[in-house]
């Protein structure tokens, strides 16, 4: 008897201290994943990606897809990131919006880009080019579908329109353009932001130039919609970005959401699209996605889903 009762007196305090220390683990691993998905948004990447579009005879092109930088005046590393970009000599800069995250970034931005923005280039903007970010749970990021922020302090976007044409970089914002890059023609099409519903798909729908050697569309947010439109329009490749490629993802299952209509599954890297089609089949295009080198200001973490730029090479399709 008197035994029973000391064993069970003794268990008591063990018992009790399980919880607490399951708190304090549980804490503790919270603050490691934050610290480290606080290091990975600084862990810059480049991504390489081939895709097969240009006719026969035509030389390769390298192309630099930029997107979501959402760079503020103070962000040092990103900007000497960018800088050191210049070194990849592209043959066409390709940015898919969202350069912004502060009302005094537009010169450093330019600064950073440099020699870059002297190459031939075009641009839509995106939603944070549009407004400034405002402080939000992070966590409001994995709600699917994504929210839209209008009511904040408007950003210089105009002035950002400007400087970039300026040095020679094309808009693409509802409209059509023409580049000829290494002798190659390249017929474009771009929206204004779908996210924020700016997107005037009328403006730029109808078949494709099919005399030119490359068709070319370029979007921030890749709504399906836009994705739908420009594929059935002959385009050969899209390039888009917004979605940060999931942003705090999975290792292994990867992005959890796109922030739009596209699925998780193809919130970064080369894909077709619609996803299921293979090249050649009509309707059918490339699409290419950027998780983006940047966040919010207020949500800077990434897990599993490093910041990035993509250097696309465009070379030409396979004999059929
Ligand atoms: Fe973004």
């Amino acid at each position: 008897m008197s035994s029973r009762v000391r064993d069970l007196d003794d268990s008591a305090p063990q018992t009790s201290l399980v919880l607490p220390r399951m708190l304090a683990a549980g804490a503790a691993a919270g603050a490691a994943g934050l610290g480290y998905a606080w290091c990975e948004a600084r862990w810059f990447a480049l991504r390489h990606v081939t895709v097969p579009v240009l006719p026969e005879g035509a030389p390769d092109l390298r192309v630099l897809h930029l997107s979501d930088l959402h760079l503020t005046p103070y962000q040092q590393r990103k900007r000497e990131w960018i800088e050191s970009l210049r070194a990849l000599e592209p043959d066409l800069v390709v940015n898919t919006g969202d350069n912004l995250a502060h009302h005094l970034s537009v010169d450093p931005l330019l600064d950073a880009f440099g020699p870059l923005a002297e190459v031939p280039g075009v641009f839509v903007l995106g939603s944070n080019d549009y407004f400034s970010p405002t402080p939000r749970n992070p966590l409001r990021y994995l709600s699917p579908g994504g929210r839209r922020y209008t009511k904040s302090k408007a950003l210089p976007w105009q002035y950002l329109v400007d400087r970039l044409s300026d040095a020679g970089w094309t808009e693409l914002t509802n409209r059509h353009a023409e580049l000829t890059v290494k002798g190659v023609r390249i017929a474009f099409a771009g929206v204004d932001d779908p996210h924020l519903e700016y997107d005037d798909l009328r403006a730029v729908s109808g078949p494709a130039d099919r005399d030119a050697d490359l068709r070319v569309a370029v979007t921030h947010a890749p709504y399906l919609r836009v994705l739908d439109q420009f594929a059935r329009d002959g385009y050969d490749v899209t390039f888009a970005g917004h979605t940060h490629g999931g942003q705090l993802c999975l290792p292994v299952k990867g992005a959890l959401v796109t922030n739009c209509d596209l699925e998780p599954a193809r919130a970064k890297g080369l894909h077709r699209h619609p996803a299921a089609s293979a090249p050649g089949d009509p309707g059918s295009s490339w699409l290419h996605v950027s998780a983006g080198a940047g966040t919010s200001p207020y949500a800077v973490a990434r897990f599993c889903c490093r910041p990035e730029a993509t250097l696309v090479r465009l070379t030409r399709k396979p004999h059929r």
